[in-house]
Order: structure tokens, then sequence, then C-alpha cells
């Protein structure tokens, strides 16, 4: 079967009200018909509501960044999967590496985010990654496959096709490097065999994988043909319409 490319704008903890409009607004004119490609962004909490409403009639779905994962309750600071479904939100990055080590957050932690996400109709983008240290140590494959199999701890064969999971390079996000074609797509063959393994061949056939750090228009092409890379999740070049509008449109 062949997969769908899914692209999706991560924003971090970028825009105001008025740039994240202006933003949206040329989003839905330069990529908001687009049929090829999924297409999501992930604007801050608090722009969601206005943006969700600006792509009401778009095919740009809506995404939050990170959410909790209890229903309501004393939790200062944090927000529920409700929450982000009341104001429109169909997919949530869960376990981003700025989450998990500038935050501080487990793989446990993210396991019991990304069931209740999947409990509550929400669809995870699950990120995993090593950092630099860890592919200088020959550890890439052992830490990845570590967070891939917490993350997705007790989720079964009938939900595991509502996530996709993201391989980010911590040492790639934001630092202009970009994992090589071949480095990011030994990564991905890998992380598919292993969910062949965990669940089955129709899993490992039709569950998405992205690469993140460092995406643009000019390197989106290369990566996205990569024959287990099936689209990506771009942080920077999300932030301005015409260079997402270019990693949607690579070919
Ligand atoms: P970057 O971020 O594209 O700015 O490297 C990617 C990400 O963190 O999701």
């Amino acid at each position: 079967m062949a997969r769908k490319l899914f692209v999706a704008g991560n924003w971090k903890m970028n825009t105001s009200l008025a740039s994240a409009k202006a933003l949206v607004g040329e989003l839905v004119e330069l990529v908001g018909k687009s049929d090829k490609v999924d297409v999501a962004i992930c604007p801050p909490f608090t722009y969601l509501g206005a943006v969700g409403e600006m792509i009401l009639s778009s095919n740009i779905a809506l995404g939050a960044q990170n959410m909790f994962y209890e229903d309501n309750g004393a939790f200062t600071g944090e927000i529920s999967s409700s929450m982000l479904k009341d104001v429109g939100c169909k997919y949530v990055i869960l376990g981003h590496s700025e989450r998990r080590h500038v935050i501080g957050e487990s793989d446990e932690l993210i396991n019991r985010k990304v069931l209740k996400a999947i409990t509550d109709g929400l669809a995870p983008i699950l990120c995993v990654g090593e950092l630099l240290a860890e592919r200088e140590a020959d550890q890439t494959m052992e830490v990845v496959r570590r967070q891939v199999k917490v993350g997705l701890e007790g989720v079964s064969v009938a939900d595991v096709l509502k996530v996709t999971i993201a391989y980010e390079p911590v040492w790639a996000i934001g630092t202009g490097k970009t994992a090589s074609p071949a480095q990011a797509q030994e990564v991905h063959a890998m992380i598919r065999e292993l969910l062949g393994n965990m669940y089955d061949k129709n899993v490992s056939d039709s569950i998405r994988i992205q690469y993140g750090g460092s995406v643009k228009a000019s390197n989106a092409a290369e990566l996205m043909g990569q024959p287990d890379i099936d689209g990506a999740l771009v942080g920077g070049a999300s932030l301005k319409a015409g260079d997402f509008a270019g990693i949607v449109n690579a070919e």
C-alpha cells in the first residue's frame, strides 16, 4: 500500500496572534487545497482556536505541540486532550526532543500521553531521536528502538496506525545540520522493521514515519524520496509560508 506523505509544521514557541493569523492566511492560499500530501500545522496552544477557525474549510489539519494525560483537575499549566479536541485539533506532537531534553519528559510519561491521546481520538505524532553524543557512541539504534518500544507500550495493533512516528535526530534540529538521506533512511528502515516485529506486516507497511531536523524546501525532495521516509516534521521552515509550501510541494 502506498503511504501518503504527511508534512506537519511545528511552530514551537513562536508567533504572536497577529503573525500566526498572517501566516495561516498565506498557508491557506499556498497549500490549503493540498491533496497529494497530508498537511498539518501545530501552533502554540494560545493560538489554536483562532488558527483552527481559519483552516476549517481548507485541507490543512490542526495539531498541538503537547498535552497532559489526565482529563481535568489540579494540573496547573497543563492542557487536556478534550481541550485540544474542543478547538479542532486532530493531531498532537508527543515526546518532541525539546520536551524530552529541555523539559525532562521520560519515555514513560510520553507513553501515558500517547495512550491517552489515542483513547480520546487524537492522532499522536510520536517523536524519537538520538543526541549527538549517542550517535557518536554508536547508540543511535538502541536509543531510538527504546523510545519507540516504550512510547508505544500498550498501544494495540488496532490503534497503532493512528500514530505517526517522527524520527528527529536531536543534533539536526534547528542546527542547519540535516541528517543525510542515507543516514535518515537507515534509521527509518530500522523503525519500520521494529514495528513489523512488534505488530505485523500491515502495520510496518502502512505506518507513516516522518523525518525532522532542518528540513527545507531544498532538501525535502531527496529526504522524502527515501523509501521509508513518509514526510517531514518541520520546525524553523514552517514559520515562513513560502518555505513550508516549498516542502509540501517538493518532488
Ligand atoms: P527544525 O525543527 O526544522 O527547526 O530543525 C524540527 C522539529 O523540531 O520538529
